[in-house]
């Protein structure tokens, strides 16, 4: 794997090689190796504290791995050149309460240098996905905090990113608007895009075209939810990941 930033359409989206985390005793991510090709919806699943975030926020840059490394599209991590081409939602919110919904959004639009009539077209189809149309100019301050983080998620993908990791984007998110937000994550990889996401609501995980099973920060199982769950005889992903953490641990 090459260091350089030459972008390389061949290169997978993400690679990782024994990558690692440590936070004093507590072993967060252990020795993962990861290979994500472009175009491909996957998704990191596990129980809380099995080490999505943490891994996310190394591949994002902002916490540095303890072991190992990363590229993305074909960058080493952090992968500043590519800064533009990825996008990022934070499990915990990034956005400015005392602005309003628009222009939270104009704001990471202008951030990345987005034309202003791109921006205004994004921003509609955004604010359609979130369902938050009609909120487009209250103070983010007055949304509750399932708004707030639909907004969050708008705004990680305003500049229409190649790459972009969401983590737990469908927290918080009512059944009927979470079905909108998969259905526009669909709509990204049709158009080309990697879009890896954590979640820990397995059932709407079998929607990724794969998934990386996460326990105790160690991947247990990978590939696509049907073939897991039809390796172990499940009638859930939820099962089939039951299952693989009995096998682990036998
Ligand atoms: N900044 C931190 N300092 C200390 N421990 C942390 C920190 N961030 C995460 N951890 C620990 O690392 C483990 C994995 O956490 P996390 O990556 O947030 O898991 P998940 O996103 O799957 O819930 C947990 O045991 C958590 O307590
Ligand atoms: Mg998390």
């Amino acid at each position: 794997m090459s260091e350089g930033t030459e972008d390389g359409e061949d290169r997978p989206a993400v690679v990782t090689r024994g990558l690692g985390k440590s936070f004093g005793d507590v072993v967060a991510v252990r020795d993962l190796n990861l290979e994500i090709g472009r175009g491909v919806m996957y998704g990191l699943i596990g129980p809380n504290g099995s080490g999505k975030t943490t891994i996310i926020r190394i591949l994002s840059g902002l916490l540095s791995a303890s072991t190992g490394e990363a590229w993305l599209l074909g960058e080493r991590v952090p992968a500043r050149a590519n800064r533009p081409r990825i996008g990022y939602m934070p499990q915990e919110m990034a956005i400015y309460t005392d602005l309003t919904v628009h222009e939270n959004i104009d704001l990471f639009g202008e951030m990345y240098s987005i034309p202003a009539e791109e921006r205004a077209e994004r921003e509609d189809s955004l604010l359609a996905m979130i369902g938050l149309k009609e909120r487009r100019d209250s103070l983010v301050s007055n949304l509750s905090g399932g708004m707030k983080h639909r907004v969050s998620l708008a705004c990680a993908l305003v500049h229409d990113p190649e790459l972009v990791f969401l983590d737990e984007p469908t927290v918080g998110v009512d059944p009927e608007l979470r079905k909108g937000f998969w259905d526009y994550f669909a709509n990204l990889k049709a158009r080309g895009k990697t879009v890896v996401l954590t979640t820990h609501y397995m059932d709407e995980a079998v929607r990724c075209d794969a998934v990386g099973m996460m326990r105790l920060g160690r991947m247990i199982a990978e590939g696509a939810p049907m073939e897991l769950i039809e390796s172990t005889e499940s009638a859930t992903l939820e099962d089939a990941f039951i299952a693989k953490a009995r096998e682990e641990s036998a």
